[in-house]
């Protein structure tokens, strides 16, 4: 009945992207949590894609409530997974998706407050929803996605099981009131959405993140021995997925603890229970190898990656714990001694890496103790160069727009930029490259227009023809 977990990470250490939903593992949960006082979800926001009861419904699971798409996008078409895949669905957002057969570009836009950084959360479960078996048929299964008018990350779907819940997370500063989320059509395969979520952070959180920088999720584990597959909300209260480190077999070696860990800053938040356990490894050895490097369905070879490692001594008895920290040969953080009880944070902010992901914790000659780890995140970088239409002219284009119904016209998302997606029918002007472009000229003809043109034509004071 079950979907069965897949945890790529398990077999091939090396590709830890997506995963199957454990629906024993979640009753199990489910029930757990009924009991404890769940953390805020206010700021939440949670869109089932494809769900068309305009009634909200509550997750079985995390108890969080879920909406239609209904307001967050024009266009698409929604759909349900195929009826194999129902019984094994852990949520309802796996079971319906909206795809977008047309259009280069399609657009959700959620609401948001300016200059709030957030945590946004894309889910792609296929399920073989048009019967046409495309994750398997041998042919690429690829499309884009742009977080407002940059670009994010690519999903590529070739080669997976059509049970996989595939996620792509991005922690980005709102630049207005909304922030808005692209599917990008590159040719391979209709693009499709399951379930969108945007979680607020506070303002301290991720320091190198700004209106120029974001991230986007490459890995994000926690280490030690852990039932659940995935820990997120109500354990962390901004609802971030931690995957199980799948390797916990010999030299490795587990950690627990019933004591508080102390934190003293607020710059990740991560939950208390994550540093309650960690894995070590034999004293025989001196060092101990993290692998994360690119998935096979992951393009590694252009991203820049940060590394953030999470780290508490939890071990009862005061012996010395010192280890260099290794970034493939450069050393990223030498004699390291992590903090008892006390977390205690690793990274360089806004400093990204060219090489693999691949980490070596290594002993120093003082040390009595061999290293040990609680969690580790790996981000890569996400540009937030391109500028957005100048925004007078963007909101009187979109009123023209709703003036004219003219949604048939696939006018989605930023009206000039990117340039290879900007609106059909309006010219735009690039030339003085640190501004914001600007819309110069609005060709209608192509639509079934009739009737005189809207007020808000003439308040666009660089349109220089209509
Ligand atoms: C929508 O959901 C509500 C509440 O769950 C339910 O009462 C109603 O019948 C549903 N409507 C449709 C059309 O399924
Ligand atoms: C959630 O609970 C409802 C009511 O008990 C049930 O009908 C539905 O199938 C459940 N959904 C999942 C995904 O378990
Ligand atoms: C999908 O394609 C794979 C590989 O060609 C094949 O093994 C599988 O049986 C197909 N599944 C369906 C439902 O057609
Ligand atoms: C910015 O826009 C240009 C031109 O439209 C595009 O080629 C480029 O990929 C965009 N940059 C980012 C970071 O998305
Ligand atoms: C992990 O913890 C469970 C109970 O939480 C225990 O039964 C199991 O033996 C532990 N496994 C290891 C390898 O420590
Ligand atoms: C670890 O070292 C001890 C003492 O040197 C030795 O007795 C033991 O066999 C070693 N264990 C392994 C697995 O190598
Ligand atoms: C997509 O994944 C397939 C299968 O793993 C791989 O062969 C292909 O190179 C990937 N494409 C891109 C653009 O990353
Ligand atoms: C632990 O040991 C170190 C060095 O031996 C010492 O400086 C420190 O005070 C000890 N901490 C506790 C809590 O005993
Ligand atoms: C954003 O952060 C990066 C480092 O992460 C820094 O180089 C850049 O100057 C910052 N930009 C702004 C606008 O603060
Ligand atoms: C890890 O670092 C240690 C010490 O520098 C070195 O001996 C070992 O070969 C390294 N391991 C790997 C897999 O690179
Ligand atoms: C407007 O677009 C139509 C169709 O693409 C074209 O024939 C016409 O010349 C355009 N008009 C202007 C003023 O560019
Ligand atoms: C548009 O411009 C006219 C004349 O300058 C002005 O009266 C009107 O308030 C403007 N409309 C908007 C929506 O700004």
């Amino acid at each position: 009945m079950a979907i069965s977990f897949s945890c790529s990470a398990c077999s091939q250490k090396s590709s830890a992207t997506k995963l199957t939903w454990f629906f024993a593992l979640l009753l199990i949960l489910a029930t757990m949590i009924q009991v404890r006082a769940q953390p805020p979800t206010a700021g939440f926001v949670n869109i089932d894609c494809g769900w068309t009861n305009s009634s909200a419904y509550i997750d079985n699971t995390t108890r969080i409530v879920y909406r239609f798409d209904g307001e967050s996008v024009e266009g698409g078409l929604s759909h349900e997974i195929s009826e194999e895949f129902m019984a094994g669905a852990a949520n309802e957002q796996q079971k319906t998706l909206r795809s977008f057969p047309d259009g280069p570009r399609n657009c959700y836009t959620l609401a948001s407050i300016i200059g709030k950084k957030y945590l946004l959360r894309a889910l792609f479960t296929y399920g073989n929803y048009d019967g046409l078996n495309k994750t398997m048929d041998g042919s690429p299964f690829l499309f884009g996605l742009h977080i407002g008018v940059n670009f994010w990350e690519s999903v590529n779907l070739t080669n997976t099981d059509p049970s996989d819940t595939v996620w792509k997370e991005v922690i980005t500063v709102a630049p207005s009131n909304a922030v808005s989320v692209c599917l990008i059509n590159f040719g391979s395969g209709t693009p499709f959405i399951s379930a969108l979520e945007l979680r607020p952070l506070e303002d301290t959180m991720y320091p190198f993140v700004n209106t120029s920088v974001s991230i986007s999720y490459f890995q994000r584990f926690r280490f030690g021995n852990i039932t659940d597959p995935i820990t997120r909300y109500p354990t962390d209260n901004y609802d971030r997925f931690w995957q199980r480190w799948p390797d916990t077999s010999y030299p490795w070696i587990n950690l627990n603890t019933n004591n508080k860990v102390k934190s003293l800053d607020n710059v990740f938040n991560v939950p208390s229970d994550i540093f309650q356990k960690a894995l070590t490894i034999d004293t025989n050895y001196s060092h101990m190898s993290i692998i994360v490097a690119t998935g096979r369905n992951q393009d590694g070879k252009s991203l820049q990656l940060l590394p953030i490692f999470h780290f508490a001594d939890i071990n009862e008895r005061n012996l010395s714990r010192r280890f260099n920290i290794y970034n493939a040969e450069d050393l990223l953080f030498p004699d390291f001694s992590p903090l008892r009880f006390q977390m205690d944070s690793k990274y360089k902010s806004g400093e990204f890496l060219h090489a693999d992901a691949f980490f070596n914790l290594s002993k120093t000659p003082s040390s009595s103790l061999p290293p040990l780890i609680n969690a580790l995140e790996v981000y890569s970088l996400v540009r937030m160069d391109n500028l957005t239409t100048d925004s007078a002219d963007d909101k009187y284009i979109k009123e023209v727009k709703t003036h004219y119904n003219l949604a048939q016209r696939n006018w989605n998302g930023d009206p000039c930029s990117p340039r290879e997606y900007s609106w059909e029918g309006l010219t735009c002007d690039y030339s003085k490259s640190n501004q914001n472009p600007r819309i110069v000229t609005v060709n209608l003809s192509t639509s079934r227009l009739r009737g005189g043109f809207a007020i808000s034509f003439m308040n666009m004071t660089s349109l220089e023809n209509l």
